[in-house]
């Protein structure tokens, strides 16, 4: 079993009492000619997001059946490569759901309420004391929460919006409409929502949904929230929209060409900018890691996944 990042002692010890682990812990992830060359003779896969498991990654472990990727996203796998020779691919839904939610909530309130804001401002001196106009943000109470993606983090992060006064839309878009939810066109959403926060997989379809035209229909007083995956907004678009006021400001977790952030971003102080941490907690990243090992695990000793995608 090849494990691309380190993990905690008890899960690492679960993992080597069912399979021989060739764990790389070097400082940077791993680089494709190494993975390639590590996997030529394994059964198993631990990896993370930022390993790029490809069909010609996939091509040279010709004995490989379980690519376990520690994350609910697995756009950094080629699933119909994986498909095509048997290998299932496994990812870890449920347990991060929470952790996302929360920090979604967390950008919401930051961005709304100027805090990072505000605290770079303390930071450098800038505060000169209280005024009546100083640093206004916008509440929440009563604002319409348009939320794109339906699935389970979309609906947690819905979940929460009445404790703040907002009611939460979903956008209908393909697929059969939820029944159980409060649904209008993406349209629609664009245009009446106050907030709009992303929940979608990445896939070919979801590239730059959110795109110039997209940002055109938004209200100029709305906040756009990322907690999905980087390439669903096209950032040049968005770094536009900001620097035109079409929005009234954005805070992204994620980003279309990780760890790089677009430099007009980080000059805007109507951005709040997070690196990468809606699932992390100690609490959640365990249970991640834990569901990938068991996942890996079942499907070296011939059992079904815990969580197969697809
Ligand atoms: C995931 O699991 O896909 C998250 O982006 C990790 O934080």
């Amino acid at each position: 079993m090849l494990l691309t990042r380190r993990i905690p002692s008890a899960t690492f010890a679960k993992l080597q009492a069912g399979a021989d682990v060739d764990l790389y812990d070097g400082p940077t992830p791993i680089a494709e000619v190494e993975l390639k060359r590590r996997l030529t003779d394994k059964h198993g896969l631990i990896c993370v997001l930022n390993d790029r498991i490809s069909a010609d990654v996939l091509a040279a472990a010709p004995n490989l059946k379980v690519v376990a990727n520690i994350a609910v996203g697995f756009d950094n796998i080629d699933v119909t490569a994986a498909r095509s020779r048997n290998i299932v691919v496994t990812n870890t839904p449920d347990v991060l759901t929470n952790a996302t939610a929360e920090l979604t909530w967390a950008l919401i309130l930051s961005l709304t309420r100027r805090v990072t804001e505000g605290d770079r401002l303390v930071r450098r001196n800038g505060w000169k004391g209280w005024t009546l106009d100083f640093m206004l943000g916008t509440e929440l109470r009563g604002k319409q929460l348009g939320i794109i993606g339906r699935g389970r983090i979309g609906r947690a992060v819905a979940e929460k919006a009445p404790a703040f006064g907002m009611h939460a839309v979903f956008a209908a878009r393909g697929g059969r409409s939820a029944a159980d939810l409060p649904e209008m066109s993406l349209d629609e959403l664009l245009i009446s929502s106050d907030v709009i926060s992303l929940h979608t997989p990445m896939t070919a379809e979801n590239r730059h949904l959110i795109d110039r035209k997209a940002l055109a229909r938004m209200k100029r007083t709305a906040f756009l929230i990322n907690t999905a995956r980087g390439p669903i907004i096209d950032e040049e678009a968005l770094a536009w929209a900001l620097q035109e006021r079409l929005i009234a400001g954005a805070a992204l977790d994620v980003y279309e060409r990780e760890p790089e952030v677009r430099p007009a971003l980080l000059e805007m102080e109507n951005v709040v900018l997070a690196p990468h941490l809606g699932s992390a907690t100690r609490e959640t990243r365990t249970a991640m890691i834990e569901l990938a090992v068991d996942n890996a695990l079942a499907v070296v000793r011939g059992r079904p996944a815990l969580t197969p995608v697809g």
